[in-house]
């Protein structure tokens, strides 16, 4: 019972270390946001091109903000047409990452 129990608790522990891992990793769907919205230590595409920096902006903030691009409460084309094709786990993945890139 009790050797169980431990044995529970550490399947348990390596599952969160390896959640943690991820949610550090690189969302693929970042990959498009990205050639806009360069980020610190990443080369912008689009140099001339004014665009908000989002690397440590609140998740939640970003969450929004995709919501209403998609919905059209927010008016952007471009932005539009990115956020309208993504989950909603995508937009919480993308979001959180972007979050954890501040200064
Ligand atoms: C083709 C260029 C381009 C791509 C690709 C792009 N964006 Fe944007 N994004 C913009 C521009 C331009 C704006 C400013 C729009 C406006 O004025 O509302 C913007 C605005 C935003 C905002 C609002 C920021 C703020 O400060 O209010 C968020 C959040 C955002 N983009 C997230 C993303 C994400 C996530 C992706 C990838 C899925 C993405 N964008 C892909 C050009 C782009």
């Amino acid at each position: 019972m009790r050797l169980r129990a431990v044995t529970i608790g550490l399947a348990l522990g390596a599952l969160l270390a390896a959640g943690s891992t991820l949610a550090a990793e690189r969302p693929p769907a970042v990959e498009t946001c990205l050639g806009c919205h360069g980020i610190p230590g990443y080369k912008n595409a689009y140099p001339t091109y004014h665009v908000p920096k989002l690397g440590g902006q609140h998740a939640q903030y970003i969450v929004d903000a995709l919501r209403a691009y998609a919905n059209g409460e927010r008016p952007h084309s471009t932005m539009h047409a990115n956020a309208v094709t993504l989950t909603e786990e995508q937009i919480q993945a993308i979001a959180e990452w972007f979050e954890a890139q501040g200064e």
